[in-house]
């Protein structure tokens, strides 16, 4: 294991099993309703890959990218839009898929502006919740893992964009982060 690791939290065979768990769901939900899964960047590449893989029915994939807490491990609160959406959602069955669902700020946000385009549905996937530290009342339909309140990285997270493509959840040593 790389060396700013303190232990593995969420090993490559417990994301495969969850993931394989979570399509089963999705394909049953939505079937026969073209969903629209839209990841949000960068955080959740890797899971809306391995999630939509492990589909069977036809879906369609979109991104957007939201703004970042650079060096900090917290959420001030403010969310900015750094890449909208290329295509309309009226009418359509949409998915938002996340990495981590921390304060619930960005999700929250993001919810809010997606349904002023009258989607038919909208719900939230999410591969890690920190139920902790929740600030805003947020409904989170899908949760791969629910994790005690450490900061988190690999398999998309990151710290300061390093450790994303490490493939498995690990915390991350204080020491790299209380410098
Ligand atoms: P929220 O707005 O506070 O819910 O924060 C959500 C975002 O914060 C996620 O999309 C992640 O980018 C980031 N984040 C929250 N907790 C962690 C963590 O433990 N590791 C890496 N990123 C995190
Ligand atoms: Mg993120």
């Amino acid at each position: 294991m790389y060396k700013d690791f303190e232990k593995v939290l969420v090993s490559k065979e417990q994301l495969a099993k969850r993931i394989s768990e979570l399509a089963s769901e999705l394909d049953k939900e939505y079937n026969g309703k073209n969903p629209l899964f839209i990841g949000i960047l960068k955080g959740s590449v890797f899971f809306t890959a391995d999630l939509l893989k492990a589909l069977t029915i036809p879906c369609q994939m979109e991104f957007m990218a939201v703004s970042s807490y650079g060096k900090e491990t917290k959420s001030n609160g403010e969310v900015k839009l750094i890449k909208d959406l290329s295509v309309p959602i009226e009418g359509r069955h949409v998915i938002i898929v996340e990495d981590i669902v921390d304060s619930g700020n960005t999700l929250s946000y993001l919810k809010r502006i997606l349904l002023q385009r009258n989607p038919a549905s909208i719900k939230i996937i999410t591969l890690l919740d920190k139920p902790d530290r929740r600030k805003v009342d947020l409904k989170v339909e899908y949760i791969g893992f629910t994790i005690p309140d450490e900061f988190v990285v690999g398999y998309g997270l990151d710290y300061d964009e390093d450790y994303r493509t490490f493939d498995e959840v690990y915390i991350l040593k204080r020491e790299v982060y209380e410098k």
